[in-house]
């Protein structure tokens, strides 16, 4: 009795002290101990069946010899971030494609082991000004299918995987693009079948915009994959792109809700890819060491919903670094107090955050795929 009491006390007494020291040691325990510090986020993701990839932009990979390093090492997928765009391979309103910047970026990477993504054939964005005055109705198919063969048809081997169309599907109508106004909606079956032909072995994407946190997108991006699909047009995946926002993730996110949605888009028999993740923190207030802690919560409540269904082939990155963050310069998200973004797993100085933290934890927990 004595003996039970005083094991017992003795054991609330070490129940105390370890959940102090443990709530101690989370609290300031350095990211080298972190479970999946020693290892990469490609290892660590391909652990649960996936590959984990960043999209970089070319001048920091050329720039910054240590960014790039990381980039490559933690890596096993790269999709350049804008030189294969219109505005970037089509200068002018000729046949003249400048493919100088993007052979870099596929070269780079390819260098490095890594397999390429290619983003993106249509988009509202980064076009060429000249399409205003000479892109027309008549024009337009023959334009755009153009582009993409001969696009696809120099990287076939290079780059097995395509961002073909880019947000297309809003929640009440299509998003508004050129090629939306010139041919209507038969744009994206147009550019699906374009690429099939010019490369019959590319995995063919349809990467949407804003669906973690929209019911009413996920219902339109569904409705829209079935009707491409009955129409055969071949897709073969759904990219979400997971630009992330701190606040409105914590508002608006419904685990379930994503998680069903995406087990939808499975069962349509099409994988699923995390294409553009990031997060920012524009939207919250505090110390630096607070928003980290934010936004490594939101990395993790998504990864963990994300990773949980077996549809979910990749995760990639939008950089991988807060010092090169595309987010930093764009002024819809600038702080009010004008401090620096701080929304990619890694910092200024490549040290690993607490949200590479989670994301190596959310790929030790995945069950495999
Ligand atoms: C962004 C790039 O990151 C920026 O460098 C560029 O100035 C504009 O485009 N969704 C997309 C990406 O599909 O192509 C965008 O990339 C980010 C939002």
């Amino acid at each position: 009795m004595t003996l039970t009491r005083r094991s017992l006390l003795r054991a609330a007494a070490l129940g105390g002290a370890g959940l102090a020291v443990g709530a101690r040691t989370a609290a300031a325990r350095p990211l080298v101990g972190a479970p999946g510090a020693d290892q990469t986020l490609r290892a660590l993701a391909a652990r649960s069946g996936r590959a984990f990839g960043v999209s970089a932009q070319l001048g920091p990979m050329l720039s910054d010899p240590a960014y790039a390093t990381l980039v490559t090492t933690q890596a096993r997928v790269f999709t350049p971030q804008n030189e294969l765009k219109w505005v970037a391979l089509r200068p002018t309103p000729t046949e003249h494609y400048s493919f100088g910047a993007a052979d870099t970026a596929v070269r780079v990477a390819r260098d490095a082991g890594l397999a390429v993504r290619g983003h993106c054939f249509t988009w509202a964005n980064s076009n060429p000004s000249w399409f205003k005055d000479n892109l027309t109705r008549s024009n337009a198919a023959r334009v755009l299918t153009d582009h993409i063969t001969t696009v696809t048809t120099r990287y076939r081997g290079q780059i097995a995987s395509w961002d073909v169309v880019n947000e297309a599907y809003g929640p009440v109508a299509m998003t508004p693009t050129p090629w939306l106004a010139l041919l209507g909606p038969r744009y994206v079956d147009l550019a699906f079948r374009a690429t099939r032909e010019a490369d019959p072995s590319a995995q063919l994407v349809l990467n949407e915009h804003q669906l973690e946190c929209s019911p009413a997108r996920q219902r339109a991006v569904l409705r829209a994959l079935e009707g491409l699909l009955d129409r055969g047009v071949p897709v073969h995946a759904l990219g979400t792109q997971a630009h992330l926002s701190v606040r409105q993730f914590e508002r608006h996110f419904n685990p379930r809700g994503y998680r069903a949605f995406l087990r939808e888009v499975g069962d349509l028999g099409l994988d699923v890819l995390v294409t553009e993740l990031d997060v920012t923190d524009h939207d919250v207030a505090g110390s630096p060491a607070h928003r980290d802690r934010a936004v490594a919560r939101v990395y993790r409540t998504f990864l963990d919903t994300a990773l949980a269904e077996p549809a979910v082939t990749q995760v990639i990155t939008w950089d991988l670094a807060d010092k090169h963050s595309w987010l930093r310069h764009d002024p819809r998200f600038e702080r009010e107090d004008g401090e620096p973004l701080r929304p990619l797993p890694y910092d200024d100085a490549f040290t690993a955050k607490s949200a590479r933290h989670e994301m190596a934890a959310a790929f030790l927990r995945a069950p495999r795929r």
